[in-house]
């Protein structure tokens, strides 16, 4: 059997051991957005660390498990800390959670992220609906012998974010009265935050927005076949849009002050789902 596959099944297996769960909707939260999950029905929680080989994060403010629980009436799966590539896992290891999520039966994947703005008309503090992603600047998670049991060789990325899902989070945003922008996301593999020039770059190229995640989760769950929606919060312009220099505690402040806008659209988009 494949390395990668027999890893995942291991895990699920592990899992397995704790709950047979089967959500509908998975959701990743990126910063700012850890505590979404008190607002679950838990039925259960999985620490990561109980799962033998999964990545366990290293940045401050990503603690890490997985929790079980409804949200409404929707089955749900919460990924409360995340990996990214640039602490060091291999590419596989970054999409691995992702893809349990999908081996554990969700359906519906719900990305969100914290990003730099590009586009000029945004401003720190919005929260932008991903409708496509540039993924050149990070490692294709897909790279390896395909994994015959989780798509096919070639998957077609033309449509990675789902019309419906993105119809759902417009509707959504409008109930609430939440702005919503809408854009490209290119991911870079960080850790370093872009130079000015590589940020003029990607607006040349289409880029609204820019981070350190997502983009690999996103093609490794469309290989899968899940539909998937992506929403991310612009926490600040990007390098040389901006003019004072970009820091950690300034992203996860901002992050912090759009959490509860951001907070409530998460959660009227998963009830939706489930409807
Ligand atoms: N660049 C990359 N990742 C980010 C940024 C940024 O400006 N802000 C938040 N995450």
């Amino acid at each position: 059997m494949n390395a990668v596959y027999e890893k995942l099944t291991r895990c699920l297996e592990d899992v397995r051991k704790k709950t047979d769960f089967e959500p509908k909707v998975a959701l990743v939260l990126g910063s700012g957005l850890g505590d979404f999950a008190d607002g679950i029905k838990q039925e259960c929680v999985v620490p990561y660390s109980d799962i033998a080989g999964f990545p366990v994060s290293t940045v401050p403010g990503h603690a890490g498990c997985f929790i079980f629980g409804y949200l409404g009436d929707v089955k749900v799966v919460c990924m409360k800390g995340r990996v990214h590539y640039y602490e060091g896992y291999p590419i596989e290891d970054v999409v691995l959670p992702t893809r349990l999520m999908r081996m554990m039966g969700a359906e519906y994947l719900i990305l969100t992220n914290a990003s730099g703005g590009i586009n000029p008309s945004f401003k720190a503090g919005d929260l932008m609906m991903l409708t496509d992603h540039i993924s050149s600047f990070a490692p294709n998670p897909l790279i390896g012998p395909n994994i015959d049991e989780l798509g096919t060789r070639f998957p077609d990325m033309s449509h990675v974010y789902d019309e419906d899902v993105a119809g759902v989070i417009r509707e959504c945003a409008k109930e609430l009265g939440v702005d919503i922008k809408e854009g490209v996301y290119v991911m870079t593999t960080g850790p370093s935050f872009e130079s000015p020039a590589e940020i003029q770059m990607f607006k040349k190229l289409g880029a609204d927005a820019v981070g350190m995640s997502t983009v690999v989760e996103a093609i490794a769950a469309n290989h899968m076949g899940m539909k998937i929606g992506g929403l991310s919060c612009v926490c600040n312009m990007a390098a040389g849009i901006q003019k004072t220099p970009l820091t950690h505690d300034e992203v996860q402040a901002a992050a912090a002050a759009v959490a509860p806008k951001f907070k409530a659209l998460v959660a009227a988009v998963i009830k939706r789902l489930g409807e």
